[in-house]
């Protein structure tokens, strides 16, 4: 059993410092799973059964945590996650986390739901990818497409563990309180429209088409499902079980990575997301074969506590706490921490 610790992490206290600025109903809605809550439950603590293996005799003398992003380059190996509503958070919004990632050279994922327009997070200067559903009737996603490329967008990342959206018990709340102008900012003609449930190998082919942009294919948990985004053009695989919030008892990103990583063998990236709040978990996820990680609700408690300034500390201290683990762990950066990571033996805490 991990011994209590005195103190405790900033990282580790934002989601209370959150839960305590936060309108009841907004810290639920950032907070829930899909039905009974269970994968979005154990993403944290999956990530805490893997065990840490340092290399020795190694130059860490330099840690370089710059990372390529689909050939952008950025300073650290984390992205922010599309998360809808950041404007329940801050009153600045996407606007406001985008400022931080400009100035932190973090790129972020804007989600289709966002409560911000396009002009207005190119204007802040951040890397920043589109997120996207695609509707059963795919153009009438085109617009939307056609304006994210016009804005500067720099990928389509297309959610593929959407088919419906998983049901939330105690979803009310929020919509009712979410003024009519924060949605469909940015969706047009898709925002009403059924979502696509036979997405294939076309529909990649067509988005890269349509916005001349690589399509990053998240949502993806199995080897199998890896190896079909990558044949359908996939830029890149995003492990991930969408938080939590789609099927629940989907298994923890932190358990699907490893075996999405063999499949794939460097044919393209492979990001993760889901449970990272920490840096020693940030190790992790890159030990495990991730080449970038994604963070989602973490972001999004920075902005509700300090705003843009929030999210800019969350990101330095994730940094400090990372390039710490990396020293620690013999590893001078991202690349050469792949393999430090074991799953615990059996019945080990
Ligand atoms: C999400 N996520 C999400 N994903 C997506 O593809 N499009 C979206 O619009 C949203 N919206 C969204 C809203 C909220 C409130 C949350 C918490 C999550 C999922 C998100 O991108 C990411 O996969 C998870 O949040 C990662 O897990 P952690 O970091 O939150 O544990």
């Amino acid at each position: 059993m991990a011994l209590p610790s005195s103190g405790g992490s900033w990282l580790a206290s934002l989601e209370d410092e959150a839960c305590r600025v936060l309108p009841p109903e907004v810290y639920g809605y950032y907070r829930q799973g899909a039905r009974d809550g269970t994968t979005a439950a154990e993403a944290v603590a999956a990530w805490e059964r893997y065990r840490l293996v340092p290399r020795v005799l190694t130059d860490t003398r330099a840690v370089d945590l710059t990372t390529s992003f689909l050939g952008t380059r950025s300073a650290v190996p984390f992205g922010v996650a599309p998360t809808t509503l950041q404007r329940a958070a801050d009153p600045g919004g996407e606007v406001a986390m985008a400022r931080a990632c400009a100035a932190h050279g973090v790129p972020m994922v804007l989600s289709s739901n966002a409560t911000a327009t396009f002009a207005e997070i190119d204007a802040t200067g951040a890397t920043w990818w589109l997120q996207a559903y695609l509707p059963q009737d795919r153009e009438l996603a085109r617009p939307m497409l056609e304006s994210a490329v016009e804005h500067g967008a720099g990928a389509i990342v297309l959610t593929v563990d959407t088919p419906v959206v998983g049901t939330k018990y105690d979803d009310g709340a929020i919509w009712s309180a979410t003024p009519p102008s924060w949605l469909r900012v940015n969706l047009g003609p898709a925002a009403d429209a059924p979502k696509a449930r036979d997405l294939g190998p076309a529909d990649f082919t067509w988005l890269h088409e349509v916005t001349g942009l690589p399509v990053v294919a998240k949502g993806v948990l199995s080897p199998g499902g890896a190896a079909a985004v990558v044949v359908a053009g996939a830029a890149a695989v995003w492990v991930s079980n969408h938080g939590g919030r789609q099927l629940d008892r989907a298994a923890a990103t932190a358990d699907c990575l490893a075996p999405v990583v063999d499949r794939v063998d460097g044919a393209v990236p492979v990001y993760v997301d889901g449970g990272v709040r920490s840096g020693i978990t940030a190790l992790t996820a890159l030990a495990l074969g991730a080449d970038a990680f994604f963070l989602g609700r973490l972001p999004l408690y920075a902005l509700a506590v300090a705003g843009t300034d929030g999210v800019g500390r969350l990101f330095s201290t994730l940094t400090d706490e990372l390039t710490e683990a990396l020293v620690l762990a013999g590893c001078p950066g991202p690349e050469a921490a792949r393999g430090v990571a074991r799953a615990a033996p059996d019945g080990a805490p």
